[in-house]
């Protein structure tokens, strides 16, 4: 029965399909040992650089250079004092479907920014959708359209449970790919600041050493992060490979942060039971594919519905066991005032930031 997914796990090979442990074309041994998830790195990250190059006249030569060197991007100042201000206000008097994650002692909660939500956070969409911001989101992705969007916001020391598995340095999947964090608060030691290993997003020979014997580990026995395609790495191979470690990008509120999470990265720790807010933004496309697209709203509104329709499904296939899906909808945005987190019980997701 396994077998008669072959044709659909060879498809994949040529997408972003990363986990080696429900394509076990990605997963085998023997062809990793043979080579092939090193021939998807190179080969993908050859077709997202072009991608990037091909988008690069929105942003200025020394923002260029700086993401291609370093892997990320800081920008001060985004908005006005005024706009800003609005923005703080809009985000807090909302009140539109959140939907809530849990990992480790962490809780995300986020708001989607889609259509349905124009009207009622328009300073939010009118910042995300500003040339400037739009130009390096573009650029960064790879990809000719705009990201996927949310308000985040980030709850540390939320729940009883292990460490958050976002604060282990890992690399998000084999090939670029751009997250940007649009931060409404100050974040410092106390909540938890963006940690990223500079230039640890280039293909050295040392990387790609450590991704083949990394990806026949993975075959063999592997944590259950890694075996999904987002690799954990150790402070040790870090130093091997010749860096020093993260850097924490402590920035005050009105900072975009932009990085290729292909680049080793983490959630900061936090040193307080603490929140941060952002607009926290998404852009992952088939790195095989050598045309950025065209920017039109109908992708859009399609990419939106698409992502809708897929939490929905995720909603129902986790009401058939009576559970709830990794990120399930609550009643309620819970404060720092709260004396005890009440929501749901603890799942678990792969997929976060
Ligand atoms: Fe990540």
């Amino acid at each position: 029965m396994k077998y008669a997914l072959f044709p659909l796990w060879l498809l994949q090979l040529l997408t972003q399909a990363k986990s080696f442990k429900s394509n076990r074309i990605i997963g085998n041994l023997w062809l990793n040992k043979l080579g092939l998830h090193v021939v998807r790195i190179i080969l993908s990250h050859s077709i997202m650089h072009l991608r990037m190059r091909m988008l690069s006249r929105g942003v200025t030569p020394e923002q260029r250079q700086h993401f291609f060197k370093h892997g990320y991007l800081v920008l001060d100042n985004v908005l006005p004092a005024i706009e800003f201000e609005a923005i703080k206000r809009e985000v807090a008097e909302v009140n539109a479907e959140v939907r809530e994650c849990i990992q480790g002692d962490t809780l995300t909660h986020r708001i989607v920014l889609d259509e349905g939500t124009s009207e009622s956070l328009s300073q939010c969409h009118s910042m995300l959708r500003d040339k400037t911001i739009l130009n390096i989101h573009k650029f960064g992705s790879g990809k000719n359209n705009v990201p996927v969007s949310y308000i985040q916001t980030i709850k540390n020391h939320f729940v009883d449970g292990p460490s958050d598995p976002q604060k282990n340095l890992h690399s998000d999947t084999f090939h670029p790919t751009m997250k940007s964090w649009y931060f409404l608060d100050n974040v410092d030691d106390d909540n938890g600041p963006f940690n990223y290993v500079p230039g640890s997003h280039r293909l050295s020979l040392s990387r790609l050493k450590w991704e083949y014997k990394k990806s026949i580990a993975i075959c063999n026995d592997g944590d259950r992060y890694s075996s999904n395609g987002s690799f954990r790495i150790t402070p040790e191979d870090l130093v091997e490979m010749g860096f020093d470690g993260p850097i924490a990008l402590k920035v005050p509120g009105n900072t975009l942060v932009m990085a290729n999470t292909h680049g080793f990265h983490r959630r900061g720790d936090a040193r307080l039971r603490s929140m941060r807010t952002e607009l926290w933004s998404i852009s992952r496309s088939n790195p095989f594919n050598p045309f950025p697209g065209i920017d039109l709203p109908i992708m859009t509104k399609l990419q939106n519905k698409a992502l809708s329709l897929h939490r929905q499904h995720c909603d129902r296939k986790a009401a058939k066991t009576g559970g709830h899906s990794s990120w399930h909808i609550v009643e309620s945005r819970n404060t720092l005032e709260d004396s005890e987190y009440s929501g749901s019980k603890s799942s678990t997701s792969s997929e976060a930031a």
